[in-house]
């Protein structure tokens, strides 16, 4: 059952609240049956594209696991699609970029995204999933941050070594810098656009930026995530994730944000020292904890709680989004768990 309604929202503004909200990247996806379900029917970008759908498979995990927030659904690399260089979603491999940008001319020849005219299914989805909570849970509006674009365009899909990208941030620093100036220019109208149809909050993943050494975050990454987070809209949070970012988190805080998100690699304690506690931090269970008896999730459930502390800028998440293998049993059990053991 949703607690209370504004418990995320002020928890993203460190206001003091009565239990810690939770919510899960990636709550509304394949380890649930009701998302299999829709799935089996429809492509996963026809899916982004149908808001009536997009808003009913939103609040799936509102009504059956009982968290805080919802999360659009949507993906980060829908932005890349009007650009042209061929956005699909092959059944084994994931996302591929079909005309990857490895050079300055390939981003001279991307294609200047206006939002309202190429996305506005995703504005449509944001309105419908509003009108369906109705006021039970706020909604978290996202995009991907342009490091983490910019991996997907250069290398054309995953990547293990991220050396395409690499290459020319390290060997052509005016391509890589006006493909990240693109980049940001687009994801303040896109994020900006989410809020004016009704996300209450935004979340910016850098899934991959712990492959960046620090001195070349700050180099090559730092000053457009600060364009990024100063261009939004004021007053809305905003939250900063990554993973493997240990090493990077202070500089994560310079850039900006409202709330840090924490993985599980760093201990949650440690990682709101590093940020300072002037801003909120969101983790850090283990995904994979998810795996394990319900005695073990409630366990560290627990651990994590107690080295938050209960200070007010604490927001409960997996430290990386719900892996499809799940069993949903234990993402339930996980979120009563919080509640319960967070209750003050
Ligand atoms: O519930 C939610 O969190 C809302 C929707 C959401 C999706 N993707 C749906 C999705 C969100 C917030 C994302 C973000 C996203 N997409 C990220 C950042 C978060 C992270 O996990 O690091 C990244 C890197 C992507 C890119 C992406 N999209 C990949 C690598 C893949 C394929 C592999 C995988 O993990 O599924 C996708 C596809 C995708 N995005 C699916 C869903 C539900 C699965 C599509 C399917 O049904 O086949």
């Amino acid at each position: 059952m949703n607690k209370q309604s504004t418990v995320f929202l002020d928890a993203c503004r460190r206001k003091k609240s009565p239990f810690t909200p939770v919510w899960l990247m990636r709550q509304a996806g394949r380890y649930m049956k009701e998302y299999r379900d829709i799935r089996a029917k429809c492509g996963f970008l026809e899916l982004c594209k149908k808001p009536e759908l997009a808003a009913e498979i939103a609040l799936l995990p509102v009504e059956r696991l009982g968290v805080d927030a919802a999360i659009l659904f949507s993906d980060i690399l829908l932005i890349l699609e009007p650009m042209g260089v061929g956005l699909e979603y092959s059944k084994n491999d994931g996302p591929v970029i079909q005309r990857p940008v490895r050079t300055g001319a390939d981003v001279d020849r991307l294609a200047e995204v206006d939002v309202d005219k190429s996305l506005p299914f995703v504005f449509e989805a944001v309105r419908k999933t509003r009108d369906a909570l109705n006021g039970r849970v706020p909604l978290i509006g996202f995009a991907g941050a342009p490091f983490t674009l910019a991996s997907y365009l250069i290398e054309g899909g995953g990547s293990r070594n991220y050396i395409h990208t690499k290459r020319l941030l390290f060997s052509d620093a005016g391509a890589w810098h006006a493909l990240m100036e693109r980049l940001v220019q687009a994801l303040v109208q896109y994020l900006n656009a989410q809020i004016k149809a009704g996300a209450e909050a935004v979340q910016v993943f850098d899934s991959w930026i712990g492959c960046m050494a620090p001195d070349d975050y700050e180099k090559f990454v730092l000053p457009h995530m600060r364009g990024l987070f100063s261009g939004l809209t004021p007053g809305v949070p905003a939250i900063h994730f990554g993973t493997g970012t240990a090493g990077l988190l202070a500089h994560m805080r310079k850039a900006g944000g409202d709330v840090i998100g924490l993985d599980w690699r760093i201990d949650l304690a440690e990682g709101w020292k590093r940020v300072g506690y002037d801003v909120g931090v969101q983790g850090n269970l283990d995904p994979t904890a998810l795996f394990g008896p319900t005695s073990e999730i409630r366990a560290r459930v627990s651990e994590i709680l107690k080295r938050a502390k209960g200070r007010p800028g604490h927001i409960f998440n997996l430290g990386h989004g719900v892996l499809p293998e799940t069993p949903v049993e234990n993402v339930i059990a996980m979120v009563e768990a919080v509640h319960e053991l967070s209750s003050r």
